[in-house]
């Protein structure tokens, strides 16, 4: 595991981008596992910002994301598919046929899960997986409790996550209770991951996922056991650790 502290969350953002920037002229047609919430926000736009400066070409990458809300489709301005056009995907070359994220309209469970597996198995697996974490530790929607040997799966939020949530809808009642997410074991897999972390908040869960137990309690402290783990944490997110 690799730490590494960033002063601000904008360093943070930067030096994130910096690492995703590197595994794309690595590797032009690499798998990205893309992650929403605020965390990444600032990353997209620093890739952004290089992609117009004509420093980064996204024009071989695939991009599976995390997880996405049940019942909301595309256009549904919470969506998480909508995030990920607005925040990043309109701005950049990336091919739209190379654009993955659950089918949140599909309430048949076992055929979202299904096909998504088959998808990230047909790519070759993630090669960089991009990740923020929940307050109570998840990751993607991983919630505590999750098993480790998960693929793609239905979860029920948890009362913390939905409340973490709600500001981005106009009231608790609209936060859906369920949703698709990648694997524990999935995420497990990833060449590579990328942890990132901005704010108070997050810093007793960082110290908890990385130097705690690992506990499905904690569902981001399995990523200890990763052979390629590398942590990006602001000045308040890393605060507690050692
Ligand atoms: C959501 C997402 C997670 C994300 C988490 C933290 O629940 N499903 O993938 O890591 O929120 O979000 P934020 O970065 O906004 O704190």
């Amino acid at each position: 595991m690799k730490i590494i502290r960033a002063n601000s969350y904008q360093d943070m953002s930067r030096k994130a981008a910096n690492l995703i920037s590197a595994q794309v002229i690595m590797k032009p047609n690499c798998v990205l596992g893309l992650a929403t919430g605020s965390s990444p926000e600032g990353i997209y736009k620093q890739l952004i910002d290089w992609y117009n400066k004509d420093d980064i070409d996204f024009s071989q990458v695939t991009s599976i994301n995390l997880d996405e809300y049940v019942g909301l489709s595309h256009d549904h301005e919470q969506s998480y598919w909508h995030f990920m056009q607005k925040h990043f995907f309109e701005h950049i070359n990336i091919r739209q046929d190379h654009i993955f994220v659950p089918d949140g309209s599909n309430p048949d469970a076992e055929e979202v899960c299904r096909n998504y597996d088959q998808i990230i198995q047909r790519f070759g697996g993630i090669d960089l997986q991009l990740l923020g974490i929940g307050v109570d530790g998840h990751i993607g929607f991983n919630e505590p409790g999750a098993a480790f040997e998960l693929g793609t799966h239905k979860v029920r939020l948890q009362e913390s996550t939905i409340q973490a949530n709600k500001r981005f809808f106009e009231s608790e009642d609209e936060v859906p209770k369920e949703a698709y997410t990648m694997g524990i074991k999935t995420i497990m897999q990833a060449h590579k991951v990328l942890l990132i972390a901005s704010g108070s908040a997050k810093a007793t869960i960082i110290r908890d996922a990385l130097y705690g137990p690992v506990t499905p309690q904690v569902p981001a402290s399995i990523l200890q056991m990763h052979p390629d783990l590398t942590v990006v944490v602001d000045r308040e997110a890393g605060a507690l650790l050692p």
